[in-house]
């Protein structure tokens, strides 16, 4: 079956390839000729582990191609799947643009019967827009579309998307439910569940999925603050609770926040979208304020331990990343504290082993890119641990101390042990503890 994946980025380039390993002809489009230039050389415009691997193997085996002629990558394909951004509109709501205008072109170039499958994660009732925008400019030929959310994690994303915890297929037509399942059958060997439902649902399922992630980050969040004023221990109670089958111990590490391309824009979105519908929905509501008031929390932190006062100090950031094992930084926690930290007249130094490249779209000249974790730390008033990334999990923290000009630590995802930092002469601070 032939296939056309509009969009390469983090979740189009792993679907992409994910898909031709299960034995279809894929061809990867993008409006950025670059990234196609990229990968037709066979360079990844992104970082994800794993993923070279399988694009080699899917090129060579002939079933994987990259092309900038959109339409004509259109015309040759039964499914069209669409994986472009779906980015924040700046009013909390989703900027569907660069879907409609995909959609745009899929419509131009509709000379037969296509499914035309949704991955981009859009707001409830998007496919019906979808269907009703195609409908108008196209008569007389029949095409359906399906609502297929992704849930890869960037990070792990091969792994994840070669073995999802389920598949959501929202269309009304069986043909078209038929052709996905197609797609899709190696993961039938491996029994994963797969949920055939309407597209308002299975638009539903992705939005309710990473607020309901997210909201269990805010909640270990809030419960790591009180644990802080009243000298409890939040790793340990979350350690217990996530003992309890009912609760599990995923999503419970207290931190900065979550950041990253999906959660804070999809949160938001689900957000404006009840809001818009006339429900006013709090728990979300306060799901995103708590995050945003967690970010500034680690300014403040800073802030305390440098004496009340960032003007002039040097502050070494240790990763950029949202998360380990990725150079995505889209509403990353250390974007965030960095920015304030520039504000409030400190100088940023940082280090991340993925990200200083997309770093340095954001603040060209403004911080100093450092060399590694130890140069972050030369001449530093504090050190901040933003990402997790294994690098910086045992530094050798009497190279840290020398280089630096105070002995702060602030460790924003509590990877160091307290005791252990204290006795290696650093006035240290996680989160919760
Ligand atoms: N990143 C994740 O971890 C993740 C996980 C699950 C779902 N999603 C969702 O998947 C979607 C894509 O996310 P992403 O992180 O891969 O985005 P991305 O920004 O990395 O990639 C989007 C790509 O689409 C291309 N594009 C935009 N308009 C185009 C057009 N008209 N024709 C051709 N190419 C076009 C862009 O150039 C870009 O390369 C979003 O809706 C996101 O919410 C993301």
């Amino acid at each position: 079956m032939r296939i056309c994946m509009i969009g390469t980025g983090y979740v189009g380039l792993v679907t992409g390839c994910g898909l031709a390993e299960f034995g279809m002809k894929v061809t990867c489009v993008d409006k950025v000729a670059e990234k196609i230039e990229m990968l037709q050389r066979g360079e990844l415009p992104i970082y994800e582990p794993g993923l070279k691997d399988l694009l080699e193997k899917n090129v060579k085996e002939g079933r994987l191609t990259f092309s900038t002629h959109i339409s004509e990558a259109i015309r040759n394909s039964l499914v069209v799947f669409l994986a472009v951004g779906t980015p924040s509109d700046g009013e909390g709501g989703a900027d569907l643009s660069y879907l409609f205008s995909a959609v745009d072109q899929i419509a131009e170039n509709l000379d037969g019967y296509k499914v035309i499958a949704i991955k981009s994660t859009v707001p409830v009732g998007t496919a019906r827009r979808v269907i009703e925008r195609i409908s108008e400019k196209v008569k007389g030929v029949a095409f359906d579309v399906v609502s297929n959310p992704e849930f890869l994690r960037e990070g792990s994303a091969v792994e994840d998307f070669l073995h999802p915890d389920r598949v959501v297929i929202g269309t009304e037509s069986d043909q078209a439910a038929a052709i996905m399942k197609d797609i899709y059958s190696p993961l039938y060997l491996i029994e994963t569940p797969f949920v055939l439902t309407d597209n308002e649902t299975a638009e539903m399922i992705k939005y309710a999925s990473n607020t309901f992630l997210a909201a269990k980050i805010s909640y270990i969040n809030e419960v790591a603050n009180i644990c802080e004023l009243v000298g409890a221990d939040v790793h340990v109670v979350a350690r217990a609770m996530g003992l309890d089958g009912r609760i599990s111990r995923k999503f419970l590490h207290p931190g900065p926040g979550f950041g990253g391309s999906c959660f804070p824009k999809d949160t938001r979105a689900l957000y404006h979208l009840a809001r818009e519908k006339g429900y006013d929905p709090a728990l979300i509501g306060s799901v995103i304020q708590v995050n945003e008031n967690q970010k500034m929390r680690m300014v403040e932190k800073v802030r305390r331990r440098v004496g009340g006062d960032l003007k002039g100090k040097v502050i070494g950031v240790l990763g950029v990343s949202f998360k380990p094992n990725t150079d995505d930084v889209r509403e990353s926690p250390a974007i965030f504290v960095i920015q304030k930290l520039l504000d409030a007249g400190a100088s940023v130094q940082a280090f991340d082993p993925a990200a200083l490249g997309e770093a340095r779209k954001i603040f060209g000249e403004t911080i100093r890119y450092a060399a590694n974790a130890y140069d972050v730390a030369e001449g530093a008033d504090a050190l901040v641990l933003m990402t997790e990334w294994n690098q910086f999990r045992s530094l050798d923290l009497q190279e840290l101390k020398k280089r630096m000009r105070a002995p702060v630590f602030v460790d924003t995802r509590n990877v160091y042990d307290a005791q252990k930092m204290a006795r290696a002469g650093f006035e240290y601070e996680g989160v919760g503890r």
